[in-house]
């Protein structure tokens, strides 16, 4: 299998190259040939070449089995054109509609909830990765004056809601979950919003032993502080998934521990940390891998290689239990050293 592997920016850099770490332990374990092909997409390319990414960059990245990204966000680029191409793009131009963002606590140390325990804390994020208020769609007018105008349009379309909500449902269905609960703001968002109600209500019915719920995502983000046991499954949209997966991330011990696929169920997928590139951690090797290092697990298990997917989860799993972690959860390890701690935990498991 081959594998794209871009690590972008910032703290983006260190955590990919612990993910690699885990994943060449993985093939070696497996007896699997990965073949890892690092793309330099990056602030630092940008800079010095004027090239987000390559004309034929999107079709670059189809010839892969998969991509890995770790980060982009350089303060030397105010604008963020770069991540707008590279990261953005890559989502949109591969239409890697499903964005999976897990959310499950390992240990209840980690988690800044009271009381909560890994049973409170165990559901999957659908976020709507290809339009809503993502697409770029508007304009500003008399820039820089008092009259400024801007304009940002979200953008709902009936094929779009429906893929992400049935892929939620087939998900929970799959899993043999029984809820899935959808949350948008269609209270205040007549317009595009009536959509997701519509075709929440017209799917529903499709799955007959699952609950489908509905909250207001003002609601949601409430509940989910308050009874995070609630949910199994949650479906949104873009903007409002970005939102709700940084606090998710809080509940797992911080944006150092959140995984996610970016996917087109059968195509080419992008997988990534939920986090960023973290500018004031960058070159400091404190910044938590795991994050990281889960996410390749996505990408394995996506790929089919179930095993070596769950080999990845029970060495992080047995890495926070022990304490080889970084700071951020407690641990007194490095980036490199944790990254280490779960790559062995893997080679080992082998003898
Ligand atoms: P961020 O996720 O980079 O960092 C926010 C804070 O979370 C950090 O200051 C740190 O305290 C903590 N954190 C994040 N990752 C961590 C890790 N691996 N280990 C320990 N702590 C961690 O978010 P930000 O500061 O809002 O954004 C910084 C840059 O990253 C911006 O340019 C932003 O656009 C970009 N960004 C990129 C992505 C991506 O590439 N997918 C995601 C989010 C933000
Ligand atoms: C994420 C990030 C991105 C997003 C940014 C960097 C554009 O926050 O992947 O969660 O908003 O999707
Ligand atoms: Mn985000």
């Amino acid at each position: 299998m081959n594998f794209a592997i871009i690590p972008g920016d910032g703290i983006g850099k260190e955590v990919t190259s612990e993910a690699v770490r885990v994943l060449t332990a993985v093939g070696e374990r497996f007896g699997h040939r990965f073949d890892l092909e690092q793309l330099p997409w990056s602030a630092d390319y940008f800079l010095q070449s004027g090239v987000t990414i390559p004309p034929n960059g999107y079709d670059q990245l189809r010839e892969f089995d998969a991509i890995f990204i770790g980060a982009l966000g350089d303060p030397r680029v105010p604008d963020n054109r770069h991540a707008r191409d590279i990261l953005l793009g890559t989502r949109f131009e591969l239409d890697l509609y499903v964005n999976y963002r897990p959310v499950k606590l390992l240990d209840e140390r980690l988690c800044p909830l009271k009381g909560r325990t890994p049973e409170d804390v165990n559901f999957s994020v659908f976020r709507e990765n290809t339009e809503g208020l993502y697409v770029g769609v508007g304009g500003r007018f008399k820039a820089g004056t008092e009259d400024e105008i801007a304009i940002q349009e979200e953008l709902n379309t009936w094929k779009g809601v429906h893929r992400i909500v049935r892929h939620a449902f087939e998900f929970a269905k799959a899993r043999g979950l029984t809820r899935v609960c959808m949350a948008d703001k269609s209270n205040a968002m007549q317009q595009g919003h009536a959509l997701w109600q519509r075709v929440f209500r017209e799917l529903a019915p499709q799955y007959p032993g699952i609950e489908a719920t509905h909250y207001y995502i003002d609601a949601l983000a409430m509940y989910m502080v308050l009874d995070p046991g609630q949910f199994q499954v949650i479906v949104t949209n873009n903007l409002f998934g970005d939102i709700i997966t940084d606090l998710g991330a809080t509940f797992q011990g911080g944006l150092g521990m959140a995984a996610s696929g970016n996917i087109h169920p059968g195509r080419t997928s992008m997988f990534e940390p939920v986090h960023g590139s973290a500018p004031k951690f960058a070159g400091k090797n404190v910044a938590n891998p795991i994050g990281a290092i889960a996410s390749t697990g996505l990408m394995l298990e996506t790929l089919g290689l179930e095993s070596e997917a769950r080999a990845i989860d029970t060495a992080i799993l047995r890495a926070v239990r022990d304490g080889h972690v970084t700071q951020d959860i407690g641990g007194r390890l490095g980036t490199r050293e944790a990254g280490e701690a779960i790559a062995s935990g893997i080679r080992s498991h082998a003898a």
